[in-house]
């Protein structure tokens, strides 16, 4: 999940795409998230709702996170980096993320086809308060 920050919020145009398909597609999936900003948190708050935003789509956030701080110095239109002595810095630090990305998707997609989650937990179909607690 790729997002500049808003008002320390992820974009609204991510959060309204996310709200429009809602949680059936996303639920059982592991993410990523990568977040850019022109100052200098890189994102990093829009990141920390995202985290929540996204465990509730069932969609959950593997622990490393990318955050790429006053973006516009940083990469170019084209997602090349502008200063070529960085490259290897960014790519082992996008690496990480993207590592535990794949053995989490995998690792979830092995045991989506030896168990259908949607079966196992029983999706409410009318509205969350058939979620509730007795
Ligand atoms: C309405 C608005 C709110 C913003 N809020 C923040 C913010 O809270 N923190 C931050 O670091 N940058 C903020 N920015 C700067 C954006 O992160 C920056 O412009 C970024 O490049 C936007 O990504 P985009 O060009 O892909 O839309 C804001 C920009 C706009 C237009």
């Amino acid at each position: 999940m790729v997002s500049p920050e808003y008002n320390h919020a992820m974009s609204p145009a991510l959060a309204n795409l996310l709200n429009h398909f809602g949680s059936s597609l996303f639920a059982y999936k592991p993410s990523a998230i990568v977040t850019y900003s022109a100052g200098q948190w890189g994102g990093l708050r829009a990141a920390v709702g995202m985290r929540t935003f996204l465990s509730e789509l069932g969609c959950l956030p593997v622990s490393a996170m990318i955050h790429v701080p006053k973006a516009q110095d940083e990469f170019l239109e084209n997602g090349n980096v502008l200063d070529n002595a960085k490259q290897d810095a960014w790519q082992n630090y996008f690496a990480r993320t993207f590592r535990q990305l794949v053995w989490w998707a995998e690792a979830a997609k092995q045991q989506r086809v030896a168990l259908d989650p949607h079966a196992l937990v029983e999706d409410f179909k009318r509205d969350p308060s058939q979620r509730n607690a007795p």
